[in-house]
């Protein structure tokens, strides 16, 4: 996701270096993030706010962006990973309000963006960007025709917009000052002698800070060289003081969140990747609706976990809504290519939207005259370029090779789109998936600290295993097909996922006393026989695991390690039910000597076939 940071001091001698170079290396610290444009904003010293911003990358654009020239007492800077609307110099960070005199910064998704834009455009806003954040600075002007304050006119804002953001604001009519309103995407500032910092992300202000204040969700405030204010949504003031922390880490650790992996910081991310999504897939999925209603062959494929992901909208077009539906792997497109035709509409999944096999699937059922949906994480990849529909899931930049948060965040856009796609043929079961989906980001708060711990003992039973099954039936199949491949991408053993039901016809051969044999039911699928599948690989001695709603017994009473999991009504526990099976991979990966970030062998995005 976008990376900011905001510096105001007060005098231009108090960080030791020009506010263009502060801020200009404050981006690069940011820059592990992932982003696609760099922009900053600065007021210099005759008041008059400064912008500079481009697509492209911070070293490739030092000149053009000039860090050097510019001096003055504050500054935003921005480094975006686009979501609304594609990488380009006019959707760059900062953007200004009609008058060109308010500069806003933003990483976030606002949902109800098109409600917005129409608003302010009706009231002859002149909308320059494709962006969500723009949007806020025009808002912010109104408020401040109308004779309100800066800070009265964000509580307003906050109240208006719905998503996601964590912004900041200048304003050349308060040259001083740096306000800022978050929900969701983190905010912390940075306390100094005669300056104050204000960022995404601790190593956006560490090289002046290790004095630390997290911003919490619902709250708004300005900092200014010798001030923090900050209140609540309902304007109660908040003691910055009492929440000052010290931060100790190595810059290695805090690009990592303090994590030691990426892989398990974007693991505990995804309760705020599942959120981003959940903000804006409504918004995007408009005009799907209707194509995929209409009397249309529904392809999906993917590659690697994005398979995952197909495999679950396709159980779950099936089981829900009784479509003919067709999921495949994108390398096995041949074997399909004589069935697209202008009646078939593909839908091509892919975190990284470059991955060439995925390409060519879409590519040849294009030729046939397949409408393509395509459903990336990057925004304006190939893969979105070539399609007729670009979907996103807006889960923010993933670093490590394993797809975790990705996954999750494709399946809740697939699964709400399927939820609007019953509503009429069965709103019920569609608002009851809509309700789950929004109840998993809290639901991974909650229990992902003991999956965690689990995982991890578990993990230290496991760690010399040469083979582990993981068997499901149904929509559990999927969840246990990505578990498995995350065990064996990342700690090297060998795993495999088979239809429970199956495994009695082939894979049974070679169990013997204490192989691994972990077991996956959601809870409401046919999963009445899986009990007789446990009893058949006990029965060979295997060590059974299960990850199982913590309300079926007949499973934990056979299990020799249990994963007690939420009772869920609907395919929405696919979300939940695959992080025991990563953050296993990732303990076994540790305790066995492996990077689980950079897996042998293994790249992030593939681009050969
Ligand atoms: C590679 C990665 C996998 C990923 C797959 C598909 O194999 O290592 O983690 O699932 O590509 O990538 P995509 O970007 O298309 O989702």
């Amino acid at each position: 996701m976008c990376g900011i940071i905001g510096v105001v001091q007060k005098n231009e001698k108090a960080l030791g270096e020009k506010m263009g170079i502060i801020i200009r290396d404050s981006l690069k610290r940011l820059e592990y993030r992932g982003y696609d444009s760099v922009g900053y904003a600065i007021i210099d010293r005759n008041g008059r706010l400064v912008i500079r911003k481009a697509k492209g990358k911070i070293d490739d654009l030092l000149k053009r962006l000039e860090f050097e020239r510019f001096d003055g007492l504050v500054g935003v800077g921005h480094t975006r990973w686009a979501t609304h609307g594609p990488p380009s110099d006019l959707n760059a960070h900062p953007h200004t309000d009609c008058s060109r005199c308010i500069a806003i910064v933003h990483n976030g998704v606002i949902r109800n963006y098109q409600e917005l834009r129409d608003e302010l455009a009706s009231r002859g806003h002149m909308i320059s960007s494709d962006t969500d954040t723009e949007l806020i600075a025009h808002l912010i002007e109104d408020y401040l025709r109308e004779g309100f304050e800066m800070i009265d006119a964000l509580r307003m804002i906050m109240r208006k917009i719905d998503g996601s953001y964590a912004f900041l604001v200048i304003s050349c009519r308060e040259t001083d000052k740096i306000y800022f309103a978050k929900k969701i995407s983190p905010l912390i500032i940075g306390l100094g002698e005669g300056f104050n910092l204000i960022s995404s992300d601790i190593p956006g202000l560490i090289k002046y800070s290790r004095k630390i204040i997290a911003i919490e969700d619902g709250e708004l405030g300005y900092i200014s060289p010798e001030k923090i204010y900050i209140e609540n949504i309902y304007g109660e003031r908040i003691d910055p003081l009492s929440r000052v922390k010290i931060i100790d880490w190595t810059i290695e650790q805090i690009e990592r969140g303090g994590y030691p992996h990426y892989m398990l910081k974007e693991i505990y991310e995804q309760s705020i990747a599942v959120r981003n999504t959940l903000a804006s897939v409504a918004e995007q999925i408009r005009d799907v609706i209707n194509i995929l209603l209409s009397d249309r062959d529904i392809f999906i494929t993917g590659a690697g976990t994005s398979y995952h992901a197909a495999l679950v909208m396709d159980y779950a077009l099936k089981y829900y809504l009784g479509a003919r539906s067709t999921a495949f792997i994108s390398s096995e497109i041949s074997l399909y290519k004589k069935i697209f035709d202008k009646k078939s509409v593909l839908i091509a999944i892919s975190q990284s939207g470059e991955t060439i096999d995925t390409l060519n699937a879409l590519r040849t059922a294009k030729e046939r005259g397949a409408l393509i949906i395509s459903l990336t994480n990057s925004v304006d990849s190939a893969i979105s370029r070539e399609s007729h529909y670009k979907l996103y899931i807006r889960a923010g930049p993933e670093i490590g090779v394993a797809a975790t948060k990705t996954f999750t965040s494709q399946v809740t856009f697939l699964l709400y789109l399927v939820s609007e796609l019953l509503r009429e043929q069965d709103p019920d079961t569609g608002s009851l998936i809509k309700k789950e989906l929004e109840e998993s980001p809290e639901l991974i708060n909650r229990y992902i600290k003991k999956i965690d711990k689990e995982s991890e003992s578990l993990a230290s039973i496991l760690k010399d295993s040469r083979n582990i099954y993981v068997l499901g039936r149904d929509i559990s199949l999927p969840v246990s097909m990505e578990g498995a491949l995350k065990i064996k991408e990342i700690s090297y053993i060998h795993a495999e996922a088979y239809p429970a039901g199956e495994s009695k016809h082939g894979p049974i051969a070679l169990v013997e006393k204490d192989f691994p044999v972990a077991f996956t039911s959601l809870g409401f699928e046919h999963n009445h026989v899986m009990v007789s599948n446990i009893e058949e690989m006990k029965a060979r001695g295997a060590f059974i695991i299960a990850v199982a709603p913590y309300s079926d017994e007949r499973i934990h009473r056979l299990a020799d390690y249990s994963f007690l999991m939420p009772s869920m009504k609907t395919m929405a526990a696919s979300i939940l039910y695959v992080i025991p099976y990563q953050l296993l991979a990732y303990h076994l990966a540790v305790k066995r000597g492996f990077d689980p970030d950079k897996p042998r062998n293994l790249a992030k995005t593939v681009t050969v076939e």
